[in-house]
């Protein structure tokens, strides 16, 4: 029998109540598709902080590279707002993700027909869309040198180099190949030298993929296009910050940031955790939707683990727990059969996949 060893970070906030969810869920669908999954819990973030004095510890850092996969729930939370950035718990995530070296972000976007009236958005708007964020997720302005906070005056640096554009391209265009075939990549270079670069390297390595098409958006109108007509993306490849808002910004045509998931993958390892925060104004009331856990979990076993079957066993599961009714307090405005909690939805969820 397989046996992996996945590294699970809970965090801050509604984190331990969504990643307790998701590793039941993990536990039937190992039993059911024949692999056996052991824990090992890490800290980081704000309660790293509490107890180390710093978000992102060497255990933590170190520890996780000897498992299989890590999986992650949420950081942050008012406490720590007030700390210097090293001491943040974001500090921590972010070098995570660097100690990881995973510098694909990807996050896709599907609208489940049963939530189709979740979205903010008209149905005949968002009916179908399948887009996937490819986000570069250790460089560019999150990383970049110089960056200071003075007295009068404040700077960041938005740095990229020609390989780091050029395996996140790389990424995105071997995924576009197994999807729609289309890449939009996402830029700003009317204004910037950075973005100029970017579309430069981002055409040299389109010439390997003749099978799939290119087209270049500044970001200020991928922005309004996602909202426009969201139905013409497959592919969307960007830098770090602009994925990040255009993620938030793409979640909403799904109808709650608390169903997306994302995997984030490099050479090596493979971290996954949903998109959104820890919401600490909701943690402990059992409200909070793990279907965005959940659903990276799969993302876990369907890229890292390959056990292809056992991801889409969940997502099955999760299409039908929809289906039929159960919906957390995010969405649950929208043909609720029965509201349910945090507890319940990991639990139906864990059973339906039993049932797959
Ligand atoms: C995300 C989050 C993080 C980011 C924060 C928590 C550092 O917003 O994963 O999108 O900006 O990458
Ligand atoms: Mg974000």
């Amino acid at each position: 029998m397989k046996k992996y060893k996945i590294a699970i970070i809970k965090g801050d906030g509604i984190g331990p109540e969504i990643v307790d969810e998701t590793i039941k869920v993990l536990d039937s669908v190992s039993t059911k598709h024949g692999f056996s999954l052991s824990y090992k819990e890490y800290l980081l973030g704000g309660e790293a902080y509490d107890v180390y004095g710093d978000p992102a510890p060497e255990e933590t850092l170190e520890g996780v590279k000897n498992t299989d996969a890590v999986l992650f729930g949420a950081i942050g939370g008012e406490k720590w707002d007030t700390l210097p950035r090293d001491k943040r718990p974001e500090t921590g995530l972010l070098k995570l993700r660097k100690a990881l070296g995973v510098y694909a972000n990807l996050r896709p976007v599907t609208v489940y027909d049963e939530l189709i009236n979740a979205s903010t958005l008209k149905p005949n708007v968002i009916k179908g869309v399948d887009l996937l964020v490819v986000r570069e997720l250790i460089g560019g302005i999150y990383f970049g040198e110089p960056r200071a906070l003075e007295e009068d005056r404040a700077y960041n640096t938005m740095v990229y180099s020609r390989d780091e554009i050029k395996r996140i391209a790389k990424k995105a265009f071997e995924i576009a190949k197994q999807r729609r075939g289309k890449v939009t990549s996402v830029d700003k270079a009317n204004v910037l030298e950075v973005s100029q670069l970017w579309r430069e390297v981002v055409e040299e390595v389109a010439k390997d993929y003749s099978d799939v098409t290119l087209e270049h958006m500044y970001v200020d109108n991928a922005a309004m296009q996602i909202i426009r007509d969201p139905k013409q993306f497959d592919v969307i490849l960007t830098s770090n910050i602009f994925g990040d808002i255009l993620s938030d910004e793409a979640s909403m045509l799904s109808g709650s940031i608390g169903l997306l998931p994302s995997a984030s993958i490099g050479d090596r390892y493979g971290l996954y955790e949903p998109i959104h925060g820890s919401a600490p104004d909701i943690a402990g009331q059992g409200i909070a939707n793990p279907i965005a856990t959940i659903a990276s979990a799969a993302m876990m076993l369907r890229y890292q683990l390959k056990e292809e079957k056992a991801a889409n066993c969940i997502e099955n599961a999760i299409k039908k727990v929809l289906k039929d009714g159960y919906r957390t307090k995010d969405i649950s405005s929208f043909d609720a059969k029965e509201i349910v909690t945090t507890y319940e939805m990991g639990s139906l969820i864990a059973q339906y996949v039993s049932k797959e």
